[in-house]
């Protein structure tokens, strides 16, 4: 048996499939594109495991989706590909459309001629779970409530308004076609391997240089922040124990302002990498124009996967972004490639 993980050397997907074969030998397929935001290097420690394959190439390629399934038969796919950069989908929102809308749909109608296909027994196992985030529902006043799988969605912005049209799909797809689909919805990651144009990589990478760390308006916008570590937990979970057709909310009921959690990480490196001329790496924090329509609040209510499906994140957020920063400050070989695009010279001699 084997899944499809979509997405892989993204930042979430990268440490999915780290995580899997911590827990698991099943053969597992990696399928990126290696957009900017897809590192080869954040897999390179399973280049000898057997049970890895990895797979350049796009989940809108259709003839190519169908070939994987064919050749190596699927029970389940978990689908992380996307476009992920809200500031990227307000500059130029074409890509946001082609993989989160089309690309979804495209694999969608490729899982589905594969299961239509499948002997009883497969049929049943098979799962597609499709992986999205909180920013579907809008944006929460500060006393509104979190919100929860019912909530209405409401996005406001090309990423999220592209998000929740491929969650609409993935929903008729389970509706109309009984594909036997999952959704996640979850609130915002951090945690080894995160490209640095997000928050907290940015605002750790720029104070170990130096630079100015920017905060769009008041730096009073909030956040559910959740280690990666456990939202790939939740997703393991969900994938072998969720019900058919359910959506299930994840979130580390963590909520911070956008200041609070930069001052956290300047406080950090205070007393991991003090400056040499005593100075706080915060006097770096600088106040910039404000995001477009930028969402106030986000809340997680993930009751549901606790209480049905007995999940609970391992990390808080002082230990997690304390393991953040310490990988940060140790993998500056990492945050070098990513940076200088050697990566992408890499990709290029060995892929291309
Ligand atoms: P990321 O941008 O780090 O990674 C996305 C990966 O998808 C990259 O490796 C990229 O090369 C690949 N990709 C892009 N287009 C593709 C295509 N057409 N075909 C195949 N691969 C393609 O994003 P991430 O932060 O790891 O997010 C992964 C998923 O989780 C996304 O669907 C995102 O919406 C969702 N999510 C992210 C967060 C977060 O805080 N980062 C929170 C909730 C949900
Ligand atoms: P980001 O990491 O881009 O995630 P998302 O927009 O998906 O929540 O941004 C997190 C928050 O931090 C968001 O409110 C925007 C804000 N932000 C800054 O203040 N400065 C920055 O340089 C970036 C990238 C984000």
């Amino acid at each position: 048996m084997s899944i499809l993980v979509t997405g892989a050397a993204g930042f979430i997907g990268s440490n999915f499939v780290q995580d899997w074969f911590l827990n698991s030998d099943e053969n597992l397929v990696s399928l990126d594109l290696l957009t900017y935001a897809g590192n080869l290097k954040n897999l390179s420690c399973l280049e000898n495991n057997p049970n890895h394959h990895f797979v350049k190439g796009s989940i809108g390629d259709e003839k190519l989706i169908a070939h994987l399934f064919e050749k190596y038969q699927f029970r389940a796919v978990v689908n992380f590909a996307a476009e992920s950069h809200v500031d990227r989908s307000i500059h130029q929102a074409i890509n946001f459309i082609d993989t989160n809308i089309i690309g979804t749909y495209k694999l969608l109608e490729a899982a589905r001629f594969y299961w239509n296909d499948l002997n009883k027994e497969f049929k049943k196992d098979f799962r597609f779970l499709h992986v999205s985030t909180d920013e579907v529902y809008g944006s929460l006043e500060k006393f509104d409530k979190p919100f929860s799988e019912t909530s209405r969605y409401e996005p406001n912005n090309p990423y999220s308004a592209s998000k929740a049209s491929s969650d609409h799909l993935v929903r008729a797809w389970h509706h109309t076609y009984n594909l036997p689909t999952l959704i996640t919805n979850c609130s915002n990651n951090y945690g080894p391997y995160q490209f640095p144009e997000k928050l907290i990589p940015l605002s750790i990478i720029n104070a170990l240089n130096g630079n100015s760390i920017p905060i769009y308006g008041d730096g009073q916008n909030i956040r559910d922040w959740l280690f990666v570590k456990d939202h790939c937990n939740a997703i393991r979970i969900v994938l072998n124990n969720g019900k058919i057709g359910e959506v299930y909310n994840i979130g580390g009921s963590c909520e911070r302002t956008n200041l609070e959690v930069v001052k956290t990480l300047c406080d950090l490196l205070d007393k991991i990498k003090p400056l040499e001329n005593g100075s706080s790496y915060a006097d770096l924090i600088t106040f910039v124009k404000d995001r477009s329509g930028h969402d106030k609040r986000y809340a997680i209510n993930a009751t549901k996967l606790e209480k049905e499906l007995n999940w609970k994140p391992s990390e808080t957020f002082e230990t997690g972004i304390k393991k953040t920063v310490e990988w940060y400050l140790e993998n500056s070989e990492w945050i070098n490639q990513v940076i200088n695009g050697d990566y992408r010279n890499w990709i290029q001699k060995h892929y291309e």
